[in-house]
């Protein structure tokens, strides 16, 4: 059992984590967010997983439960699945002070994030992460939104949860491969914040895999400290934020270049070899911290090469990221194992000699 305050200047609430939690789900809320009616948004796969006992936690501590889900997947992160949560929060009547609970990875959290700050101005939120990534990254932070034609997460808010509710158990169930992509976001909080925690995952690997109860609780709370840390120096991401996109911006243009193919782990996994390779090329890490990193991901099960599009339509991908500024690449570089920083206008010979590194 591991618990983390996040004590931002205008609100503050915990991060629980707790193995078996949902199925005290509904005693936990009654104290965080007390109200006649909850809702509980999920996808379609967490909801046959999980969405009884969550209802049935919840309907013990007498609540009025509706239980929404919508289709899995990074296409319906969007805009026609808050539209239609809309309406069944509406249909439900849940009022100003009812929470809504987000049960499911990234995309349940983001979307559910959206419909709780927008639905009648704000409702209290509550995030129930179940996917490794969800609980290590994107359920901290605040980010919630969705995808539009146009792009991924360019509709949304910042908006803080009352709670973060994390059951480590329900990792069990999670797919072995979205297990090494929630990995590839621990090794990135390792190398640009926090030495400690990158030794600790070496030291921890098999019992990482081989979902050790204690391990797992440890591996969450690690890396939620370190995002909440960073998180709380700068909220709004105008400065030490940027560092999270270690490896983003070579693992965005992957991902889309692959016609996402190589999810969003492997390719933030490719993404910190390549910026790892740029920092070693200027001389800011070492070759023996750069074997260091990549022995890591390799033990971990997680890419450190690839079969990429070669050259330009990868560059091309990556002066498109959002984290380009005025044309020239900025990008998050280590400089040694535990610390990175923003470089600006890194050389585009340097950026190529790096996608050739990473390319099969
Ligand atoms: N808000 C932020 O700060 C932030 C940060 C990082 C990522 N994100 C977003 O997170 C999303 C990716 O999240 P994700 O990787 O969790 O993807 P996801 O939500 O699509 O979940 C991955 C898959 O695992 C399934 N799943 C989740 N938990 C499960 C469990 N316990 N058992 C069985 N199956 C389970 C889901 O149904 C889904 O099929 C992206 O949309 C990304 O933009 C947001
Ligand atoms: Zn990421």
């Amino acid at each position: 059992v591991a618990r983390v305050e996040v004590s931002l200047p205008h609100h503050q609430y915990s991060i629980l984590i707790e193995p078996g939690l949902l199925e005290r789900l509904g005693e936990t809320l009654r104290v965080l967010a007390p109200a006649k009616k909850c809702a509980v948004i999920t996808d379609t796969r967490v909801n046959a997983e999980y969405g009884a006992r969550v209802r049935q936690s919840l309907e013990a501590a007498e609540y009025q439960v509706l239980v929404a889900d919508f289709q899995g997947g990074e296409a319906h992160k969007s805009l026609v699945s808050v539209g239609a949560l809309y309406d069944r929060l509406l249909d439900e009547r849940l009022e100003r002070s009812s929470p809504v609970i987000a049960l499911g990875g990234g995309v349940v959290g983001d979307t559910a994030g959206f419909v709780a700050a927008t639905y009648l101005r704000g409702v209290p939120f509550i995030q129930c992460p179940t996917s490794l990534l969800a609980m290590v990254d994107a359920s901290v932070g605040g980010k919630v939104g969705v995808n539009v034609s146009q792009g991924k997460n360019l509709i949304g808010a910042f908006y803080q949860p009352e709670a973060v509710l994390i059951d480590t158990e329900t990792l069990r169930t999670l797919p072995k491969r979205e297990l090494l992509c929630g990995l590839a976001e621990c090794v990135k909080h390792g190398v640009l914040g926090d030495a400690v925690l990158f030794s600790w995952i070496e030291d921890h690997i098999d019992e990482i895999l081989g979902l050790d109860s204690e391990t797992l609780v440890e591996l969450v709370a690690r890396n939620v400290r370190l995002k909440a840390e960073i998180v709380v120096s700068d909220e709004k991401e105008q400065g030490r934020r940027a560092l999270l996109n270690l490896g983003h911006t070579f693992g965005h243009a992957i991902e889309k270049t692959s016609h996402y193919e190589v999810q969003h782990g492997e390719a933030v996994s490719l993404g910190i070899v390549a910026a790892t390779q740029v920092a070693r090329e200027l001389g800011r890490v070492t070759a023996v911290e750069q074997v260091r990193i990549e022995k890591l991901l390799t033990r971990i099960g997680l890419p450190v090469n690839a079969q990429l599009v070669s050259g330009d339509p990868l560059l091309d991908a990556m002066k498109l990221d959002k984290k380009v500024k005025d044309g020239s690449i900025r990008l998050v570089l280590p400089t040694a194992i535990g610390a990175a920083e923003v470089v600006d206008d890194v050389d585009e010979s340097r950026i190529r000699a790096a996608l050739k590194k990473i390319s099969l």
